[in-house]
């Protein structure tokens, strides 16, 4: 049986083709350790959720100031809670449509039960008093709230748009502290690995559930 090996990585042919397996494999600047990514089943498929990634990659190195960036409902923000016990997880979002100035954009999140969002990300967050803090505004101006190089993990996942990525790198790449990684989600949306490729090169390791991942130097 034919393996697919991605550094880390190994899942055999059939459930590859199910999820589209392999990816095109970027020039690798790190490697994420192997035990920090592990092969699971979730309805029949292999799949780590991002945020089960993010959280042992935050143990691993120690990163006690995360932030995330888009945080829907919470289901990263609450594995991220849950898993790093010592850090103190910020999620910024603005529950809400896109406005007018966003038209264009990959998703105008019109659909979306938004009230219903914040208030299942607010339950989370009064679980863990004195580490969880919610914003709800936009993320590129709740980027003024935070001092430079304070922060030691951002996780990039609101305005998929090619100029939403390229803002919220701009404006959360001089929060994070040297050593410090950015992250995001849905490196495999044209737009989001277009972004990326112009602002932090394409030397980027991304894993299940298309994170894409960069060390600040
Ligand atoms: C894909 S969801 C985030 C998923 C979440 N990170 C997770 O891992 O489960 C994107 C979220 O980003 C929010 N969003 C999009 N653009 C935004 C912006 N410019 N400022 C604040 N929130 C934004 C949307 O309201 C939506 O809830």
């Amino acid at each position: 049986m034919a393996i697919y090996e991605k550094s880390y990585i190994s899942i055999d042919e059939s459930i590859a083709q199910q999820v589209g397996y392999p990816y095109p494999t970027p020039k690798l600047t790190f490697d994420f350790p192997p035990h920090l990514i592990e092969t699971c089943m979730v309805h029949g498929r292999p799949w780590v959720h991002r945020g089960e990634t993010l959280a042992r990659f935050a143990n691993e190195f120690d990163l006690r100031v995360i932030v995330e960036l888009g945080v829907w409902r919470g289901e990263t923000f609450e594995r991220l809670l849950e898993q790093c016990p010592a850090a103190k997880v910020y999620g910024i979002d603005r529950w809400a449509p896109a406005p007018e100035a966003a038209a264009g954009a990959p998703e105008d999140w019109a659909e979306w039960p938004h009230e219903d969002h914040l208030a299942k990300v607010q339950a989370i967050a009064s679980g863990h008093p004195g580490r969880a803090h919610v914003f709800r505004m936009e993320t590129v101006t709740a980027a003024a709230l935070f001092n430079t190089c304070s922060v030691d993990m951002v996780f990039v996942d609101a305005d998929h748009s090619y100029n939403g990525v390229i803002s919220d790198i701009d404006a959360w790449l001089p929060k994070i502290r040297s050593g410090g990684w950015i992250f995001g989600h849905d490196i495999d949306w044209t737009t989001v690995r277009a972004a990326v490729h112009d602002r932090l090169g394409y030397d980027l390791e991304y894993g299940m559930d298309a994170l894409w991942a960069w060390k600040v130097p």
